[in-house]
């Protein structure tokens, strides 16, 4: 459980590697709005990557820090990468559900306890991702009408 806690802990900082890789992508594009939605989300992973940091140390563990894989640096609109946000966060649900099997096939009451938090914060987090892809496919992915989403989510605190 130890290892497969520490390996989520990278899967985390990853996510957040990958989001701020998204947002300089939009900065480039010229889209603020969508670029501090991806900066704050960056930030969200990385709070993420330390709840599990925090709960090995916790449980007596021990905090194995490993080598982040690069994220890729361009995309072809701001749609693909919206599409690759949802598609990441289905990929995360994906993991969050393998370590609470595990948990379970262990009997570790304690971290499935502290996964169940991770279990409903993914639903909120493909929620999200969800409807700003559907939202971009419905204006059409058009530079000219995703100012207005831009903007909308530019107010993200
Ligand atoms: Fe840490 Fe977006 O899941």
């Amino acid at each position: 459980m130890e290892e497969a806690l520490n390996k989520q802990v990278n899967a985390e900082l990853y996510s957040s590697y990958l989001y701020l890789s998204m947002a300089a992508y939009c900065e480039t594009q010229l889209m603020k709005g969508f670029a501090k939605w991806l900066r704050l989300q960056a930030d969200e992973e990385r709070e993420h990557a330390m709840k599990f940091f925090d709960y090995i140390i916790e449980a007596g563990g021990t905090v194995k820090l490993a080598k982040i894989e690069a994220p890729k640096t361009g995309w072809k609109s701001i749609g693909e990468v919206f599409d690759e946000v949802y598609e990441h966060e289905m990929k995360v649900t994906g993991l969050i559900g393998g370590l609470m099997d595990l948990a379970i096939k262990e009997k570790d009451y304690a971290t499935r306890n502290f996964l169940g938090w991770f279990v409903k914060e993914q639903v909120e987090e493909e929620a999200h991702a969800s409807e700003i892809q559907g939202k971009i496919k419905m204006l059409g992915d058009v530079v000219g009408h995703l100012f207005w989403l831009d903007h909308e989510l530019g107010k993200r605190e």
